[in-house]
């Protein structure tokens, strides 16, 4: 039996020496125990573990350090195992990486799924409160954060170059992390108690979140996912929600006697301590360009990600990109693109006042000579890359989302859909939101009767039309 004792939980360099040792002497998975602490990261146990020979090569496909590195961060005390099991496979069978059907694979991509599902909600819901530093003319913020896997330290660069200028601290049960301006610097784990929990900018924040709660699309248990009641206690607004639970029915109820009157505009706020969603937009983009979740990425030139302003209340979601929007990296700017845009000015839709994305976030084509023609993604491909949707989707938090086509369709609601049968009625969406459905431009640049095509032409901008009236309403 060979144990291997690793020096942290996310300790991936000791793994990854450890695993290519043993893996180089083809020890089965079933002889190494893997523990954490006690004694560092030396190798110790019945038997000496074998030196790895620095000259031998040791190759491992890219997308396989890519996973390990995420599901090494995953609280499975069984992570270290599987992906040593992993390792041996993918070295004797590159290939059996993109195997989605085997069940070791599928286990730890589920455990990486995970644990970049955490890192995101932790960017997203840290919320810092300032405190009084005696004796410092700097202020302080510190916030409180309870995550479910080993992510702290991977996600302190983030917060490092969000908050660049700030002095703060963020305090988790297993490690606490600090930053003074110039150095990170790690502490213990600390209790809740250890962190504030009121301050005044909280107040502001309070008063606004009141005032944009909306009953009508309230849906706890879609709540209830998204974010989950351990982060509730951490953010200001969430202490009002049991309250504005209890009275949505009677606010709802006024807000309908009260109507038709404008809604209150949303108040520009300054960033404060607290205001992520930028920087978990920025950091989600950044991570969508080195995305190897399915194959596509080997065929497009580029991630092609959602663009427009973080707060906006329309989402619009395209199939995804062409040959243009390939080579430029945003969407929707070749001739579907045009179509789009001029129908968008006829239904008096703002495109600068729009988050525009696309189902996939890749261009799937095929060679024909030099063209590179058109190919619509299987469903494997939409289930992959709706991933990044759903995050997209939790920081925009549209107050509609507008699928254009069956693919766009399929990734907003989860299932295969037709646009005769939903279009034309809204759906509510998981996340509380309301979701409408109509036809891709490009259809329209296909129909070859031309009085065909200004029909569908018409009929589309007065589903846009119709997004544009339910938003004025909402
Ligand atoms: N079609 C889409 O669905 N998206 C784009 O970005 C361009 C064309």
């Amino acid at each position: 039996m060979y144990r291997v004792s690793l020096s942290a939980d996310d300790d991936f360099e000791g793994w990854r020496d450890a695993a290519r040792a043993l893996a180089v002497s083809q020890i089965p998975a079933s002889d190494i125990v893997w523990s954490v602490g006690s004694g560092g990261s030396d190798l110790f146990g019945d038997q000496p573990v074998p030196a790895a020979n620095p000259l031998a090569g040791f190759g491992v496909p890219k997308p396989f350090i890519d996973l390990a590195q995420s599901a090494i961060l995953h609280s499975d005390p069984e992570r270290f195992s599987l992906l040593y099991a992993v390792l041996l496979r993918v070295r004797s069978q590159p290939s059996d990486m993109q195997d989605r059907a085997d069940p070791l694979l599928r286990r730890v991509e589920m455990l990486a799924k995970a644990v970049r599902r955490d890192i995101h909600k932790m960017r997203a819901f840290v919320r810092f409160r300032e405190v009084e530093d005696t004796g410092k003319t700097e202020k302080r913020y510190v916030a409180w954060f309870e995550p479910e896997h080993h992510i702290v330290r991977r996600n302190a660069g983030f917060f490092v170059r969000r908050f660049a200028n700030m002095h703060w601290s963020i305090l988790t049960p297993e490690l606490s992390i600090h930053w003074d301006g110039e150095r990170l610097q790690e502490s213990p784990g600390a209790e809740r108690g250890d962190a504030p929990s009121e301050d005044p900018v909280e107040d502001i924040w309070k008063g606004y979140y009141a005032a944009i709660f909306n009953p009508a699309r309230l849906k706890v248990g879609a709540m209830l996912s998204e974010m989950p009641k351990k982060y509730w206690r951490n953010l200001p607004e969430a202490s009002m929600i049991p309250n504005l639970i209890a009275g949505a029915q009677a606010r709802e109820a006024n807000m309908i006697a009260a109507s038709p009157k404008p809604s209150a505009p949303p108040p520009t706020r300054a960033a404060t301590p607290g205001d992520n969603a930028q920087g978990a937009w920025e950091a989600l983009r950044a991570d969508a360009m080195g995305c190897t979740r399915c194959h596509l990425h080997l065929l497009g030139t580029q991630t092609v990600f959602g663009e427009g302003p973080i707060g906006a209340r329309l989402m619009i979601i395209g199939e995804q990109p062409g040959d243009q929007e390939d080579l430029a990296g945003r969407p929707f700017v070749g001739p579907a693109g045009k179509v789009f845009d001029a129908a968008l000015e006829q239904a008096g839709i703002d495109r600068a006042r729009v988050y525009l994305t696309n189902a996939v976030k890749h261009f799937k084509h095929e060679l024909r000579g030099k063209r590179r023609i058109h190919q619509t993604p299987q469903t494997a491909e939409i289930q992959a890359c709706r991933w990044w949707l759903q995050q997209e989707t939790e920081i925009i938090r549209p107050r509609i989302t507008l699928a254009l086509g069956a693919t766009a369709a399929r990734a907003m609601i989860g299932k295969t859909v037709t646009i005769g049968k939903t279009r034309g009625a809204p759906i509510i969406l998981e996340n509380g939101g309301e979701g409408w459905v109509t036809v891709h431009p490009s259809y329209l640049l296909r129909i070859p009767d031309a009085a065909k095509a200004a029909e569908e032409r018409e009929r589309f901008v007065e589903d846009l039309r119709n997004v544009r009236e339910r938003l004025e309403a909402a």
